[in-house]
């Protein structure tokens, strides 16, 4: 007897590109995950809408290079299902489907709205659609009748949320949908050249897509030990932000010994960061050969897509039908 694979589902706003935070953080557990289950990836650019309503015009490009960042570190269109949210306009449909179940007090506790009120003064951040934001990310899962979503922590209220939406229409309709599950991805802590965390905010990422001078220059920037102001100076390597990264890219030898030198001031940072950058180098090299194949072969990149938004067509499709004959509207 086969059983099924559980259905994996996660998606990522259209902002720009990924950097060494995103891939630790949620790529290389995606990598994973592909191999075990039916999983469904996707770029949300309606939900990146919310926040860039007034710069529309940026995210075409930031929907390409999304999936150029995706398949640079692996993720396999043989296992893996990756698409478009705006290509496949049920999700829409579900949506508001979905939003005259959703009460509005569930809406206005969610944490991510509640400090957006407080935050900002700006009325016009202060959408309709913001406020749904969550009620699109629950049409999002369960049309793919996902029972998996990994997940950092932040959005842990998010998915909190599409579970009591799914158990309401349940409640309502039919049991149609499974309840799914959040995964939580434990995020290694990486932080960025200043020392706060990566994020392409503080303008202190290291992208997937630099190259090779870039990184060069991006890690001799970087702030170490700042109690080592000098060379002679011992240096900690557990409060240093580089260390983390040497951690990740370094050979075990080359981290025992900075382990072992930098506490009586034998290394230096500017040998330490050398080591980091050759291997930093040898990591994002074979990344950026596949993401440059895929830049000079853009139908290749075009017939993935549209592979994947056929495959998740076909499945919302098939759960709207259900859910409208279960709603008892056409
Ligand atoms: N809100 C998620 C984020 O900002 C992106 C997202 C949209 C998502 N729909 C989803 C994630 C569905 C998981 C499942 O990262
Ligand atoms: Fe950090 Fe390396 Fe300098 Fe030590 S030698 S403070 S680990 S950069």
């Amino acid at each position: 007897m086969t059983t099924a694979k559980k259905r994996v589902l996660s998606g990522m706003r259209t902002t720009g590109k990924l950097h060494l935070g995103h891939f630790h953080g949620v790529l290389t557990n995606w990598l994973e995950l592909q191999d075990k289950y039916d999983c469904f990836f996707f770029a949300a650019d309606w939900h990146a809408l919310t926040s860039e309503f007034q710069h529309p015009e940026n995210i075409p490009a930031s929907t390409r290079d999304l999936f150029l960042d995706w398949l640079s570190v692996g993720i396999d269109p043989g296992k893996a299902t990756i698409f478009v949210q705006s290509h496949v306009k049920e999700h829409a449909e579900l949506h508001l489907l979905l939003s005259m179940i959703t009460p509005l007090s569930w809406l206005l506790r969610n944490p991510t709205f509640k400090d957006s009120q407080e935050e900002s003064k700006n009325e016009e951040a202060a959408t309709y659609g913001f406020l749904g934001y969550p009620v699109l990310q629950a049409a999002d899962i369960i049309i793919y009748r996902a029972n998996l979503v990994p997940i950092g922590v932040d959005q842990l209220p998010h998915v909190e949320l599409t579970r009591e939406i799914t158990r309401r229409f349940n409640y309502l309709y039919g049991e149609i949908f499974p309840v799914p599950d959040p995964l939580l991805t434990e995020t290694p802590k990486l932080l960025g050249l200043d020392g706060r965390k990566m994020s392409k905010s503080y303008n202190n990422a290291i992208f997937l897509a630099d190259d090779e001078e870039t990184i060069r220059k991006k890690v001799s920037q970087m702030i170490t030990d700042i109690q080592r102001a000098r060379r002679k100076d011992p240096g900690d390597p557990e409060v240093c932000n580089l260390f983390p990264l040497q951690l990740l890219y370094s050979r075990p030898e080359e981290v025992a010994r900075i382990r072992e030198e930098c506490p009586r001031a034998a290394i230096g940072c500017v040998e330490c960061k050398k080591i980091l950058t050759v291997n930093l180098q040898r990591h994002l090299a074979p990344i950026r050969e596949k993401r440059r194949f895929y830049e000079r072969h853009p139908d290749d990149l075009n017939d993935i897509i549209a592979a994947g938004t056929s495959r998740a067509r076909e499945e919302a499709a098939a759960t709207m039908a259900r859910v409208r004959e279960k709603m008892k509207i056409s």
